[in-house]
């Protein structure tokens, strides 16, 4: 196996169809509606370099790609597909951390979010900072929500006038610079800290 991951660009339009077929039937299998994507749309992600697709050589993998709303303050890392083959191995982690790096470098002062009902995308937003928001916390603008209306939880979108559903929101937001050091880490920190200071060896002391 030697799966690399790319970010797209128009050497990849052939896997375009693949990509949109993958999704569809993964959003079959899980019962879910999604927001319905075009080759043609895909293809355009590709070509402006707002995607991130994994390939086992010339074999498809996995992909993901970049949306702006509210006037770009506003990035969403959406379509995240791994091809079932590959699944379990790893690869919807480094295609997020590849995506996440790449919507930090194109749009460095905007805020990232997802909605998802899945626990990977939670587990592995989480990972990367992203904070659990209520929607009140993400874009307004009307296009994103539109893409809900593939969705089979859309009606419960609705009767809440577009303020809650079943999915949870996850916000990363580029103000918060500075994340709190991971609890193994504190704990470090706390422990070893004052052994050391009281096995200073007495003659440094006068
Ligand atoms: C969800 C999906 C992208 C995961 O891909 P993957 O390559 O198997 O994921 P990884 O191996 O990188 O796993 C990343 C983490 O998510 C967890 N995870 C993966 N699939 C999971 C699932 N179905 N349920 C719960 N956790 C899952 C893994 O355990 C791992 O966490 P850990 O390291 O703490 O154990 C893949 O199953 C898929 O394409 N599904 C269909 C499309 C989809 O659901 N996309 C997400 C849209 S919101």
């Amino acid at each position: 196996m030697n799966v690399i991951i790319h970010v797209a660009d128009s050497s990849h339009l052939q896997y375009a169809q693949p990509i949109c077929d993958l999704i569809y039937v993964s959003a079959q299998a899980r019962g879910t509606g999604i927001a319905k994507r075009s080759p043609e749309y895909i293809e355009d992600k590709m070509k402006t370099g707002k995607a991130v697709i994994a390939l086992d050589d010339d074999v498809l993998v996995g992909f993901s790609y970049i949306e702006t709303w509210g006037h770009k303050k506003f990035v969403a890392n959406s379509g995240l597909i791994v091809h079932p083959d590959y699944r379990g191995m790893g690869f919807a982690r480094k295609i997020k951390h590849r995506i996440f790096e790449l919507s930090r470098k194109l749009y460095p002062n905007a805020k990232i979010f997802s909605i998802t009902t899945g626990l990977a995308v939670m587990k592995m937003n989480t990972e990367l900072g992203f904070k659990p928001v209520t929607f009140s916390e993400l874009t307004d603008d009307k296009e994103f929500w539109k893409g809900c209306q593939g969705c089979s939880n859309y009606d419960i979108l609705q009767r809440n006038d577009f303020k809650m559903c079943l999915c949870t929101g996850l916000l990363h937001d580029p103000k918060d610079q500075n994340p709190p050091p991971p609890v193994a880490k504190t704990f470090a920190k706390k422990i070893v800290k004052p052994i050391v200071k009281k096995k200073k060896p007495r003659r440094f002391k006068k």
